[in-house]
């Protein structure tokens, strides 16, 4: 029943989030077109935490994906807004489990994976990004966005320390001091690109956010 509610309840929710970072989600996914010209073949993608599916109509037509979710409620609004956004593509498969492991996804199978606002919430980023590594193809990319901790020392970062542990208790798990940042620079991707911006949003703990994309 919360899984229900929370599937039914978010998805309007975070297509509104997504409208306040249209303009970041397109140069973020701006590389995927890219990589679908270099690799002259329709991408398989995997998007993990993909909840109801806010980021498909950026994807390069045809694509084939692979969603990792575990709210098993999402999949009916994944597919609808797949159907609205993006009909060209193709739901592979979809797996209700987390992203720390995913044992369903052979080694090496896909050419993107994306992740735009769950490593704030994940139980274990480290483990997160290895299974990321390890799904990849040699020199896939991983495209993130993420709201994350300010600068160390700041009177923000305290704040956001002070305040992450209520915070989870509120909202399943979200860290406001999200350290994806650091641990992105040290997860074994060959390169890691990222962009800062600030989210034009009422509140000022989650204002400092980033995307970028990683090389395998
Ligand atoms: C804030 S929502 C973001 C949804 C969507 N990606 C977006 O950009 O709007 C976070 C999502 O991550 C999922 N999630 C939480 N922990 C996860 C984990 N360990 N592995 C995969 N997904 C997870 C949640 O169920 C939820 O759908």
């Amino acid at each position: 029943m919360g899984q229900r509610f929370s599937a039914w309840f978010m998805n309007p929710f975070c297509k509104s989030i997504n409208n306040n970072v249209k303009n970041e989600k397109a140069l973020l996914f701006d590389s995927m077109t890219q990589l679908r010209e270099t690799l002259d073949r329709d991408l398989v993608i995997c998007e993990i935490g993909a909840r109801s599916g806010v980021n498909y109509k950026h994807y390069p037509p045809r694509s084939k994906l692979i969603c990792v979710e575990p709210n098993q409620y999402s999949r009916s609004y994944l597919e609808e807004n797949i159907r609205t956004t993006n009909p060209s593509l193709t739901l592979k498969d979809f797996v209700c489990g987390f992203a720390e492991s995913m044992p369903g996804i052979d080694n090496e199978c896909v050419d993107a994976v994306v992740c735009t606002l769950v490593l704030c919430c994940v139980k274990n980023q480290k483990e997160v990004l290895s299974e990321v590594l390890r799904i990849l193809r040699p020199d896939g990319q991983f495209y993130f966005m993420e709201h994350v901790a300010d600068q160390p020392g700041t009177f923000r970062r305290k704040m956001q320390n002070t305040f992450t542990p209520a915070w989870k208790l509120l909202t399943g798990n979200c860290h406001l001091n999200n350290n994806a940042r650091a641990v992105l620079q040290d997860a074994g991707f060959k390169s890691v690109r990222t962009t800062d911006f600030t989210y034009r949003s009422m509140l000022w703990l989650i204002r400092p956010w980033m995307f970028g994309v990683a090389t395998k």
